[in-house]
């Protein structure tokens, strides 16, 4: 374990030029999950954008039922969103919090990331962050989602058996400990500027920094979704909900909310 020190607010609050990310900020040294706390905080009627980060989770979730471990140093958070767009626009914060953790690394820490549909962000295959996203519905009205990220900053994957070999850490691919509440803050503002892009011009300026910043293209992957089973080669993007796989009997389109489980050949 690196020498580890708590998340400092009064840096964070300093850094923070949002608009309405972030503008409730809860630090908790420990919870089980920041996608519970964002929901209870939901419910007491928190504004959108309220964020909740945790030192450690104790029962940290990822997508697909999995655990997902949460040590110190990490990064781990929750982000509250409440669309005003239809039901279907929750399929589409799964990549745009990808996209916005991988963007942050490129451009802020020089680090070849890469956005795995649909939910991962890996570094030379192995994954450094993941989304989860959680939404409550009334009928057909989408009250909120959590956008749940987790992204392994400063600690040693190696030392957490459960993703040894699969995953890194931000602080192992650069030989120090990374500046978390800089990544925080940088996180928060680009989730905020993805989504104000989708929100008021539509996909395509989202869509070309995907593209650019893709690392699943031509990769093979087993797909299980609701009805169907298939493996195939990861062909495009055809929107940030649904992606096109060239399986062996022809292509697949799979809307990201009808999967149950994806595994790369790599994984
Ligand atoms: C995945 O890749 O499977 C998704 C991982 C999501 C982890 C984050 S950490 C903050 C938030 N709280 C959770 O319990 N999960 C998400």
């Amino acid at each position: 374990m690196l020498d580890w020190k708590p998340l400092d607010r009064a840096k964070i609050v300093s850094g923070l030029k949002t608009r309405w990310a972030s503008n409730s900020l809860i630090i908790l040294d420990e919870c089980a999950s920041t996608n519970d706390e964002v929901a209870k905080a939901a419910s007491s009627g928190a504004p959108e954008g309220t964020v909740v980060v945790a030192e450690t989770q104790h029962a940290g979730r990822g997508r697909f039922g999995r655990t997902w471990h949460s040590p110190r140093g990490g990064l781990w958070l929750s982000i509250l969103i409440k669309p005003k767009n239809s039901l279907e626009f929750i399929d589409s914060l799964p990549l745009i919090g990808a996209l916005a953790v991988t963007k942050v690394l490129v451009e802020g820490w020089g680090v070849r990331a890469g956005v795995r549909w649909p939910n991962d962000v890996v570094v030379d295959g192995r994954k450094i962050a993941g989304i989860l996203v959680k939404s409550k519905s009334r009928g057909n009205e989408l009250v909120y989602a959590t956008l749940g990220i987790g992204i392994n900053a400063n600690f040693d994957a190696r030392e957490v058996e459960a993703i040894r070999g699969f995953s890194t850490s931000l602080s192992a691919i650069l030989g120090q400990p990374v500046d978390r509440e800089g990544l925080l803050v940088a996180t928060i503002s680009e989730v905020e500027s993805l989504y104000e892009s989708v929100n008021s011009t539509g996909e395509s300026v989202v869509m070309g920094i995907l593209r650019n910043l893709d690392w699943s293209r031509g990769k093979r992957v087993r797909v299980t979704t609701v009805d169907r089973e298939f493996t195939g080669s990861f062909a495009d993007y055809e929107s940030l909900q649904k992606a096109r796989i060239n399986a062996t009997d022809g292509p697949q389109h799979v809307q990201i909310g009808t999967l149950v489980s994806v595994d790369y050949e790599s994984d």
